[in-house]
């Protein structure tokens, strides 16, 4: 979810996508104030196993990097062994996650770097006991215990393991972010990372923000249901663009809905997607070198109304 600033001519759109981000359950146990999981009323509370073998059946061999998780804890789903093993059955595959660290014990820990993962962030939000707790609501110590120990098993393991820890910028936080990346780094991660804090659609924007988007050029993301939606940030499925019990991965990645997206985003047009309209992302970025497509939009197909 990196905001890169530089300045970008265009998208380019491959056949395939690189990254599938897969919802095997809509729940978390943590209770972060600035993410808007709490409030999601999607459902069912866990992917049918179907549905996950579905998407990884769909995209077998292609080299995608799996990210099984999304507005979620990945680990408090207690079939993430069971999944990832599924995913390794394809030698291209790669396995990323986010984890918050609270249900990740050393056994799961174990567990998890047999099987293989290539990259790990866990999303550790404070260095003293105050910042945390009010920022994540999981317990400080068993958090603190589970990724150091995942930290020392990864760099003892004979595999390949990228792993991060990462603290957001809250206001008032500027020394505590200095003691927490003294205090990672010493834990030997690849990376202790200090990031910012954003904003999803529609959490307070007031008008549409007619740039541009960089950000959906190589992702997929599908909910616990089986739907798939445009953009990460799109917490209460306001762009959905295909359904996986219906189509396949590659049908929906190549399909009309997302090409419609597409086509208003690279002509800076967001204020014609109802989940963009009220999205700020990229606001900083320089767009002046932008080249937007020719033509037009194709529009979206009229939704048919009840009879009677
Ligand atoms: C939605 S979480 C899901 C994965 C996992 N439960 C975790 O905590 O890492 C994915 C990442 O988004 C970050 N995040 C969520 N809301 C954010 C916000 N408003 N600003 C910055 N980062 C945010 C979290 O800290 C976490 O690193
Ligand atoms: S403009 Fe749309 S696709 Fe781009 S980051 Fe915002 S919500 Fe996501």
């Amino acid at each position: 979810m990196s905001l890169k600033a530089h300045q970008p001519t265009g998208n380019t759109y491959a056949e395939t996508p690189t990254y599938v981000q897969i919802e095997t359950t809509i729940l978390c146990n943590a209770k972060c104030w600035f993410c808007p999981q709490n409030n999601t009323l999607r459902q069912p509370n866990y992917m049918e196993e179907a549905v996950w073998k579905k998407i990884i059946d769909d995209t077998r061999g292609i080299g995608v990097t799996y990210r099984p998780f999304l507005l979620n804890e990945p680990f408090f789903d207690k079939r993430m062994p069971q999944i990832m093993r599924y995913i390794r059955q394809d030698p291209t595959a790669r396995i990323e996650f986010n984890s918050n660290g609270s249900v990740i014990t050393p056994k799961l820990a174990d567990t998890v770097l047999e099987i293989g993962v290539d990259e790990i962030r866990f999303s550790v939000d404070g260095f003293t006991r105050e910042t945390f707790d009010e920022s994540r609501g999981l317990s400080y110590d068993n958090v603190y215990h589970n990724v150091e120990y995942f930290l020392k098993a990864a760099r003892e393991s004979d595999r390949k393991t990228y792993t991060e820890v990462r603290m957001i910028r809250f206001p008032g936080t500027e020394k505590e972010q200095q003691d927490f990346v003294a205090f990672w780094e010493q834990k030997g991660p690849g990376k202790v990372l200090l990031t910012d804090l954003y904003r999803y659609p529609w959490e307070g924007q007031t008008e549409a923000l007619n740039l541009p988007c960089i950000k959906v050029t190589d992702e997929m993301f599908f909910y616990v249901d089986g739907t798939a939606t445009l953009c990460c940030w799109d917490a209460e499925g306001r762009q959905i663009v295909g359904d996986v019990k219906k189509e396949s991965v590659l049908d929906i990645w190549n399909g009309k809905e997302l090409a419609r997206c597409r086509g208003h985003l690279d002509r800076g047009q967001r204020d014609q997607l109802e989940l963009c309209k009220r999205c700020d992302a990229y606001a900083g970025v320089d767009f002046s070198q932008w080249k937007p497509p020719a033509g037009e939009v194709e529009p979206a197909p009229k939704k048919k109304m009840a009879e009677g």
